[in-house]
């Protein structure tokens, strides 16, 4: 086993005082020169056999995971999410296909090179499946003792993993005696233990309550950046995806349903499944105003109702001057929900807008220089309540 530190396993956060010195130990075996963290499924399909019969949960699945990267996957229960992580480690053979990671594929791999291979990398639970009997320290400890980690060093890395989760103070706890966010840190922490370079997230954040979901996110990144370490990370909070993932994968009954980067994925969601899984996040039309919308225009004076869309990709923003001088009448906002994705603006605004030409040509305000917004439609009319008075 390789005993020297490398730079990319470095426990040390930027936040710690400069006294504390540098870990002195690894306890990963990285490959030397090749990428770290590197994950490929190769036409993966896995089928369980069951008292009812044969069990299709996955598919010709064919992923690549980049090294350092964080990689979402989504889909309803059922869809086969835990079934796919649970092949990167092996916990799961697949029935047809390969998966490989750091370019080995784990075929190949005998007993103690499977042993090796889950000590490089960690797993999170959504129920935490910490030992009930066990302080925190001992809990961190266990992979250590198990890997034959001499007491002094297990010691130091203990307190140093303590201290990159936040919970130094907390050594000598047992896990009744924490919270849901602090036992999940004890979870990170022993997941950790042994400097892997990819960790495997399944619903880690289901048990938790928004805020601590947050500050559970927050460390997770800031893992990610510190220590280069790729997460993959099951959820089915849209929101826990849309703030920390690269990329997603969208599973839809065992298979591929949607693949890409977050921000092109949600923000144009190309799958039925998908569109059903962003649902709550996407604002409806309020139900006055989807009283109030006629399909033709009513003969007093009116407002035409359009709704724009962004999806972000190439820097058009929700300019509502520009919108105005070009739709060349008075705009009013009904309802706006804009957000940032990995620095791209998407979102939706529904604008009523009176005393304008007659017609457009959408498309072409979707299009070039001229565009206004990624997607025009016109949903309807309403009265206009400025002149109505
Ligand atoms: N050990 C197993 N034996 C038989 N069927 C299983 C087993 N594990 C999972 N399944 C089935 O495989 C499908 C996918 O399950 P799973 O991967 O747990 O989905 P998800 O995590 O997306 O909810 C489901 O139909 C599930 O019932
Ligand atoms: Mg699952």
């Amino acid at each position: 086993m390789e005993l020297s530190i490398t730079a990319r396993q470095s426990l040390t956060a930027p936040s710690r005082p400069e006294h504390v010195r540098e870990p002195t130990v690894a306890l990963a075996t990285p490959a030397r020169g090749g990428p770290h963290g590197k994950v490929a499924l190769r036409g993966v399909g896995k089928t369980y056999v069951s008292a009812a019969g044969p069990v299709q949960a996955l598919q010709d699945i064919d992923l690549e995971i980049a090294p350092g990267s964080i990689f979402g996957i989504i889909g309803r229960s059922g869809a086969g999410k835990s079934s796919l992580l649970r092949t990167i480690n092996r916990l799961e053979r697949p029935t047809s296909g390969r998966v490989e990671v750091d370019d080995v594929d784990l075929a190949t791999l005998d007993e103690t090179q499977l042993v090796a291979l889950r000590r490089r990398i960690g797993m999170i639970f959504q129920h935490f499946n910490l030992l009930a009997a066990k302080t925190v320290f001992d809990n961190i400890a266990l992979p250590l003792r198990v890997a034959g980690v001499p007491r002094a060093q297990i010691t130091q890395r203990v307190h140093e993993l303590l201290a990159l989760v936040g919970l130094q103070d907390k050594a000598d706890s047992y896990p009744r005696r924490l919270s849901g966010g602090q036992k999940q840190r004890v979870g990170i922490a022993r997941a950790l233990a042994s400097g892997p370079e990819i960790l495997l997230c399944d619903e880690a954040t289901s048990a938790l309550d928004p805020e601590t979901t947050q500050s559970i996110l927050q460390l997770l990144r800031d893992i990610n950046r510190k220590l280069g370490i790729t997460i993959i990370l099951i959820t089915h909070e849209m929101s826990v995806i849309r703030e920390i993932a690269d990329r997603v994968l969208v599973l839809e009954q065992g298979r591929v349903a949607e693949l890409g980067e977050v921000w092109q994925v949600f923000g144009k969601p190309q799958h039925a499944a998908t569109r059903a899984l962003l649902a709550p996040l996407q604002h409806g039309l309020p139900q006055e105003l989807q009283q109030a919308l006629q399909p033709q225009a009513p003969a007093g004076r009116h407002e035409r109702v359009l709704q724009l869309e962004f999806h972000g990709g190439d820097g058009l923003q929700p300019d509502l001057q520009r919108i105005a001088a070009v739709l060349g009448g008075r705009v009013r906002v009904l309802q706006a929900g804009v957000d940032h994705i990995q620095g791209h603006t998407h979102g939706q605004l529904v604008l009523a807008v009176a005393d304008a030409p007659a017609s457009h040509d959408w498309l072409a305000l979707t299009q070039g220089a001229q565009a206004i917004a990624h997607h025009i439609k016109e949903l309807g009319y309403v009265a206009d309540p400025v002149h109505s008075h």
